[in-house]
């Protein structure tokens, strides 16, 4: 692959980047509790610079308390925080990466607790999403958050950074500004498009004075609201040659607010890779500066196609970065296969951030979040370590242990490794997480791990070899309710449909509306079956908050598919499926039933290894039957606790 284009300079005012990949910024919830930077947040970037980004933007920095969005966000409103920044911007010069700092006002984006007061808006419009109450901003607070723009620029330039970024997306205070939903006002900030306009004109202006001529100031757009109400793309694309004629030097075009459906400020993989990119060439032509293209980039080669076509000047690689801090020295000496690739599930980010109010992480990099710390070292004594069960947890355990030195084995007892990932990634858009069981095994095996596939590990086997270490990782089995019927011939469990071993009927009967339930649904429909879903409970599990959980409703709702809820199952015959709804009994044509109904976990080796005295570590859903990140995370831990 030739990656020409990527790898080229590029100069924006007085800053010439090495490269034209951008680390956008990213939220992590690492910074201190007073809003100073911390030891962890600067190894984790530093670990950023060192794959060999050409500019890293930090995550978003609060130009005032009231505009921070999570109580944790670093700040720059005040002189005392120059000196932590400016350890933060030296650890990422040390790697040759040029470093912006992202301004940023939440607006009502926001909650007291982290505001430290109520959240200010351009007008007392609560946010869709959070539904706080929030203040309408006087003449007089705008000048206060214009000048706190232009004194936080200022002070970003004295810590060391490169350049600013100021954060007009998503959303936040400037968008709510320029958007007619979230701004009625009708004196001189509000009501026409000029008006509405003028708050971000007046805080690009602010910001250039106070940093002078030379220092490149980026802004981060959202082109497009995509919500009833909204600005579009035409608006934007109006607006960015004034932004330009203000001082601004390159345009990093975003798309999305807090309220777009499915989330496409952070698109899952339900959503297309490089699906924004049109917007960025859109905004590229009317501005005429070099723009930013964002949006599900993963791939290197992707990007430089994107870039030679004059899609964009650069390119950012968000939660990529976050997966596999490597992979664009990875892609530079053609080690494709060796990049650890992000599916875009959102689970480890910014749902832990967002929904979970944890720290970010990756659900497949359990070394993000752990700089500061590094990997355990290698083992003094190696051992001869048994991992049970080849699922995401016992290939994370395994390549955890055996980068530390250890002698380390694999027994599944299926064809194949996987374990549930074989299933999960059979749904449609869901093939994409068979890329980790590969990237996993040829880690594994490049460190001498071995793989031993059809072997069951038995109480026997452990009585005859007497391994020296043993993490269980053998998973969880599926279960189901003593409904009559449930034996039957024709009654399968959602794993089996998936993977191809049952031939497919229609209709179809799915026991079970949470992820397995309709993700197993959307197989079905996708091969041409006809679905009902049948939920005990009064609200399906899976919530349409997740960029994730919309899409797939919003596909089923689409197939026609029907979701009853309260449904309590009374019997399955042959050819149909009875259950009560309320007061209701109704019937249910069923050529075929299927099962998800949840999991309880497999341990039955544990009393054998508790007699051998063999130490022992269980580990995912062996444990307790949860989701992939506690599975690959626990897996990892285990193995540098051996
Ligand atoms: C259809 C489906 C979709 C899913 N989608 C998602 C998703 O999108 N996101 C998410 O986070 N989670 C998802 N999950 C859940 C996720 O797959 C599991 O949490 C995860 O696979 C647990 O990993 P594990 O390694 O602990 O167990 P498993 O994946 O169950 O692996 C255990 C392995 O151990 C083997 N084994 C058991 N006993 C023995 C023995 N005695 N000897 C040798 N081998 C043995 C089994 O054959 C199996 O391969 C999904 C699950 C399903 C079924
Ligand atoms: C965990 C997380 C936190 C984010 N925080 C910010 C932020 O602080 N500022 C911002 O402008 N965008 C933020 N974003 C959006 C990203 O910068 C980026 O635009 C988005 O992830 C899409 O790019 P990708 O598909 O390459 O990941 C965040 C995204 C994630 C996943
Ligand atoms: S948690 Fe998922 S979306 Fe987030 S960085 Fe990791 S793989 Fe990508």
């Amino acid at each position: 692959m030739q990656l020409t284009t990527l790898f080229s300079s590029i100069t924006i005012n007085s800053m010439t980047l090495p490269n034209r990949a951008v680390m956008p910024a990213m939220a992590t919830g690492y910074g201190n509790a007073d809003s100073t930077v911390s030891d962890r947040l600067i190894a984790y970037l530093a670990r950023r610079a060192q794959g060999g980004t050409g500019l890293i933007i930090t995550e978003v920095c609060a130009v005032l308390p009231r505009g921070k969005g999570f109580p944790n966000e670093i700040g720059v409103w005040d002189d005392n925080f120059i000196d932590g920044l400016k350890r933060l911007t030296n650890a990422l010069h040390l790697h040759g990466s040029k470093t912006a700092l992202q301004l940023h006002h939440a607006g009502r984006e926001t909650f007291k607790a982290a505001a430290g007061d109520l959240p200010e808006a351009p007008s007392a419009i609560p946010s869709v999403v959070l539904n706080q109450p929030c203040e309408e901003m006087s003449f007089e607070r705008i000048g206060i958050v214009i000048d706190a723009y232009g004194k936080a620029a200022l002070r970003a330039q004295k810590a060391g950074f490169d350049a600013v970024e100021i954060h007009a997306a998503h959303g936040y205070l400037l968008t709510q500004f320029l958007s007619p939903f979230s701004n009625h006002r009708s004196d001189a900030y509000g009501g026409s498009e000029e008006k509405r306009s003028r708050f971000v004109l007046e805080v690009i202006e602010a910001v250039r004075k106070e940093v002078g001529p030379d220092f490149p100031v980026i802004i981060r757009i959202s082109a497009d609201e995509l919500i009833k109400g909204g600005y579009d793309l035409g608006f934007m694309e109006r607006l960015a040659p004034r932004m330009v004629s203000a001082g601004v030097d390159a345009i990093h075009v975003s798309v999305g607010v807090y309220s777009t459906p499915g989330n496409l400020s952070i698109a899952s993989f339900d959503t297309d890779p490089g699906f924004n990119l049109s917007r960025a060439r859109a905004i590229r032509k009317a501005s005429g500066v070099p723009v930013i293209g964002v949006g599900r980039i993963n791939h290197p080669q992707m990007a430089d196609d994107a870039l030679s076509r004059g899609d964009a000047d650069l390119i950012a690689f968000g939660r990529q970065h976050i997966t596999d801090p490597d992979f664009l020295n990875k892609a530079r000496q053609g080690r494709f296969d060796e990049i650890r690739w992000c599916v875009s599930c959102n689970q480890g980010c910014i749902e832990r951030l967002g929904l979970e109010m944890k720290s970010s992480t990756c659900t497949f990099n359990p070394e993000c979040g752990r700089e500061y710390a590094g990997p355990a070292p290698l083992a003094e004594t190696p051992r001869r370590v048994w991992v049970i069960g080849a699922g995401p947890a016992g290939l994370s355990a395994a390549l955890s242990a055996v980068k530390r030195g250890h002698e380390v084995d694999i027994f599944e007892k299926d064809a194949f490794p996987g374990g549930q990932l074989l299933p999960a990634s059979r749904p449609p858009r869901k093939e994409i997480y068979m890329g980790w069981i590969d990237w996993a095994i040829r880690e594994f095996t490049k460190h001498n791990g071995r793989i031993h596939c059809q072997k069951e590990v038995t109480r026997k086997t452990l009585h005859a070899k007497k391994p020296q270490a043993v993490i269980l990782a053998t998973g969880a089995y599926p279960v189901t309710a003593p409904i009559p019927g449930i034996k039957g011939d024709r009654v399968f469990d959602a794993r089996d449909v998936l993977v191809g071993k049952v031939s497919l009927e229609s209709p179809a009967v799915v026991i079970g509306a949470g992820h397995v339930g309709l993700e197993t649904a959307d197989y079905l429909i996708s091969r041409g079956i006809e679905v009902t879903i049948l939920e005990m409970q009064p609200f399906s599990p899976v919530g349409k908050h997740t960029a994730h959980g919309y899409w797939l409703h919003r596909r089923l709702k689409q197939a026609g598919a029907r979701v009853v809820l309260n449904a309590v199952l009374t019997g399955i015959s042959n050819a149909t499926v009875s259950y009560t709804s309320g007061e209701d009994r109704e019937t249910v044509a069923a050529a075929m039933v299927v099962t998800a109904m949840g999991a309880r976990s497999e341990t039955s080796l544990e009393s054998a290894l508790k007699e051998l005295s063999i130490p022992y570590w269980i580990v995912g859903d062996a444990q307790n039957p949860r989701r992939l990140l506690e599975a690959i995370h626990e897996g990892y831990r285990a193995g540098q606790e051996i």
